[in-house]
């Protein structure tokens, strides 16, 4: 077999790792000369090598290919200060090794992610605080359902995200678990101390089992969902995005630069960037799917199955970070039409359900409500009528009870700011979220 040492490498992914990599050798040589497994002067040849290593790749500097970048490094130690290098592998194993080096790479993904999402959070709370005034149809079914504020819909994505920031912190908490010392399965005969180690990597706490601590991916399955979820979330709001903007909602304006011209159809600003968004939730999904085929089936305790765990990882977390910073330079681009969105909701007799409520209040059972204004709009319909364009006597065929004062209650304003229930979308309320979801915002 002629490609057998590519075939079974890892090298030309798990380049990523070379810092972890570095940063976990060096704190388990530490651990090595605290527990005079190996002499300070050793420790310290090594640990300076190992910085030499660590510098260049920070200038850009590829290391010489090898299987994979635990052996590229350690080849390179020792050529640099001699078979002292070969130490540094006394009691571990790849297998804990690779473990080790997955976990300090998420751990500062997940910080960075975490970041970015607060950054489009904090344009969505932006916006929202700039468009507490723009009255639009909210929808269930894609249907008009009640009128909403701009500002209560763009909260609503940044509440979304909330949850996803909280999920990777928590996720965190799985992912800063040392792994290290527990060497090929069984864990080892030298008097290690794995919590010096842990400390060290101010990692959370040790592993409890050695068989598990080797094979264990759960929390890189939990990273690719947490991101999946987020992709999900991002993916939703492209997709109104792209709605809002078609030319028959118009409710929507986003920067030129996220749109892109057709080759044939002189007059189209297609929305690709939020498309593109849409379409690499499917990527992102694919990678959670991936992983979890991967983990399925393997008996413990490492199997070499599990180097394939590296490229979804960083897949996803590649495709996640790119979409979320594309999000947030749309979204600052972004702004409401409005006008546009007011006067739609004077279609679909989106104050329906305020006239069943008006005729509830008046102790008239509400499915009966329901049903009577069923007829209003019914008429509506036949006399191509909105709500607003009725007069009192025409109400007044279908229900006695009806007054007046009905046109205070159908009246879009009023309508949104009696919604003052907690969570709700009249503008008090709205004005709380804002101020809430900004305390959320690091
Ligand atoms: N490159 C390997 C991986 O990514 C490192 C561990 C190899 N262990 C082994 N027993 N062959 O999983």
């Amino acid at each position: 077999m002629k490609n057998f040492e590519q075939f079974i490498g890892s090298f030309s992914f798990d380049w990523r790792l070379a810092k972890a990599d570095i940063e976990g050798s060096v704190a388990h040589v530490k651990m090595l000369v605290k527990t005079k497994i190996l002499t300070a002067s050793d420790g310290a040849k090594i640990i300076k090598g190992l910085s030499s290593i660590l510098k260049d790749i920070e200038k850009g500097r590829q290391l010489p290919k090898e299987e994979d970048i635990h052996y590229a490094i350690e080849k390179e130690l020792i050529k640099r200060i001699g078979p002292v290098g070969g130490k540094m592998h006394t009691a571990r194993s790849r297998n804990d090794q690779v473990a080790t080096d997955l976990r300090i790479y998420l751990r500062t993904e997940i910080l960075s992610t975490i970041k970015m999402i607060s950054a489009l959070q904090s344009v969505l709370a932006d916006k929202a605080g700039k468009s507490v005034d723009v009255i639009m149809p909210g929808y269930t079914h894609l249907q008009p359902a009640q009128p909403v504020l701009g500002a209560h819909y763009l909260l609503a994505y940044a509440w979304m995200l909330q949850r996803d920031k909280e999920r990777l912190e928590d996720c965190l908490k799985r992912v800063t678990v040392l792994p290290l010392g527990s060497a090929a399965l069984a864990g080892t005969s030298f008097k290690i101390d794995r919590n010096y180690t842990a400390k060290l990597l101010n990692f959370d706490s040790i592993t409890q089992n050695s068989l598990d601590a080797v094979s264990d991916r759960d929390f890189a399955c939990e990273y690719v969902f947490d991101l999946s979820l987020i992709s999900a979330h991002l993916s939703k709001l492209a997709e109104e995005i792209i709605i809002w903007s078609s030319a028959e909602f118009g409710f929507i304006k986003i920067g030129d630069i996220f749109t892109s011209g057709s080759s044939i159809m002189p007059q189209k600003r297609n929305p690709d960037c939020a498309e593109i968004i849409r379409g690499k939730s499917g990527r992102v999904f694919g990678d959670l799917t991936a992983l979890l085929t991967i983990i399925k089936a393997l008996p413990l305790a490492y199997n070499r199955d599990l180097q394939e765990d590296k490229p979804p990882v960083f897949d996803a977390a590649d495709t996640v970070k790119l979409c979320l910073e594309v999000m947030t330079d749309m979204m600052n681009s972004f702004s409401f039409n409005g006008e546009k969105t007011l006067k739609s909701t004077q279609k679909g007799f989106i104050q329906a359900t305020e006239i069943a409520d008006y005729l509830a209040r008046k102790n008239i059972p509400f499915r009966t409500a329901h049903a009577t204004v069923k007829n209003i709009v019914n008429y509506c319909i036949k006399k191509e009528k909105t709500l607003n364009e009725l007069s009192i006597e025409e109400y007044k065929t279908f229900s006695n009870e009806i007054e007046k004062d009905i046109f205070k209650f159908i009246n879009i304003e009023n309508i949104i700011n009696a919604k003052n229930s907690y969570g709700g979308t009249s503008k008090k309320s709205v004005l709380k979220q804002i101020a809430d979801i900004k305390k959320c915002i690091k």
